[in-house]
């Protein structure tokens, strides 16, 4: 399977319930839940959620409405360390457990959520 694939086999429905299970645990979470805006949950869960879509082949809303995604930058805000990485796969991981997409998204999917959470470390611990 490749990456434009993935929206087909999965659906607007596995993208949005996969983004789902993981922002129910943000606000919860002692690390990450101060991190995300308490009054805006709903829109951060669109934009990973649309992100997520347009990278793997579904529409492009991401880009229509937030433009190129330098992720690196737009978490610059934020204190990345690698601590804070491996909870946000924690919760990813779990997700991705909890809304069992057919195996083969599912495994490009855990590669490249991986990849980019460790690309956006930004500060050393
Ligand atoms: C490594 C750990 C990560 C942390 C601690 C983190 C944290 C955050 C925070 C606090 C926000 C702001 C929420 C908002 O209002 O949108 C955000 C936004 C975002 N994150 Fe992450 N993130 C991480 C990894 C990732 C990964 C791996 C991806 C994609 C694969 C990603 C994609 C996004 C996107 C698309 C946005 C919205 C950017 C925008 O348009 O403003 N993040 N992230």
């Amino acid at each position: 399977m490749d990456e434009g694939d993935v929206y087909a086999a999965v659906g607007e429905d596995g993208f949005e319930r996969l983004v789902a299970a993981f922002y129910r645990q943000v606000p919860g979470d002692d690390l990450l839940g101060p991190m995300y805006p308490a009054d805006d949950l709903a829109g951060a869960e669109q934009r990973l959620r649309d992100f997520l879509v347009g990278r793997f082949g579904g529409p492009p809303r991401y880009i229509e409405q937030r433009g190129h995604p330098r992720l690196r930058m737009r978490h610059a805000p934020f204190a990345v360390s690698p601590a804070a990485r491996d909870r946000w796969m924690a919760l990813m991981t779990r997700a991705l457990d909890e809304v069992r997409l057919p195996a083969d998204a599912d495994a490009l999917l855990r590669d490249f959520l991986g990849q980019v959470a460790t690309m956006m470390i930004n500060q050393p611990g």
